[in-house]
């Protein structure tokens, strides 16, 4: 793979943290995680982020840190949030940030990953499965939007994801 960044992007529980991981070890490319630098920073947990000062605060924490991400001069993996790209103003961070990655996965198979999971604020309502189902409808289109290779996760293993984005990477950067 060239020197170019690789930025995991889609839905939360589709696999970004892990195979941000794993392909660091594989590639032997630093990852970086935008939630955990932003958790970092404010000393806080999103949680209480959002709990104290809304979503909204913490979107603009967000589009800040992208901006800054895009100076940086090292190549890295960065898995950013599940709600990243849905500001049009973050879409166009990504794509300068470096190659596009969206794990796709079926709502069914974030639920399933995320039930009695409570640090996704967004996800604590009596209705997770149509939260879920919801909020995919309304970013499935930004998701697309802003990447350059789309990578269908459900029922895949780590391994087999992690073939699919390299060989993909490949094509990308050989292409003109
Ligand atoms: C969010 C996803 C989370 C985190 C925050 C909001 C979202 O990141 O940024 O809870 O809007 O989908 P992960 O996708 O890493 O869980």
């Amino acid at each position: 793979m060239k020197s170019r960044n690789l930025v995991l992007t889609g839905f939360m529980g589709s696999g970004k943290t892990s195979i941000g991981l794993r392909l660091s070890y594989r590639l032997q490319i630093m990852v970086e995680d935008t939630d955990k630098l932003i958790e970092r920073r404010e000393g806080r947990s999103i949680s209480d982020i959002f709990a104290r000062e809304g979503e909204e605060y913490f979107r603009q924490q967000e589009t800040a840190l992208l901006k800054e991400l895009t100076e940086g001069r090292y190549q890295r993996i960065y898995s950013v949030g599940g709600g990243t790209p849905v500001r049009e103003e973050n879409r166009q961070l990504l794509g300068k940030l470096g190659l596009v990655v969206y794990l796709r996965a079926r709502p069914e198979t974030i639920y399933e990953r995320l039930k009695g999971d409570v640090t996704r604020p967004l996800l604590q309502c009596a209705d997770p499965l149509g939260r879920i189902r919801e909020l995919m409808e309304g970013r499935s289109g930004a998701y697309e939007a802003c990447a350059h290779i789309i990578v269908d996760v459900d029922g895949k293993t780590v391994e087999e994801i992690m073939d699919i984005i390299e060989r993909e990477a490949e094509a990308c950067d050989g292409r003109p």
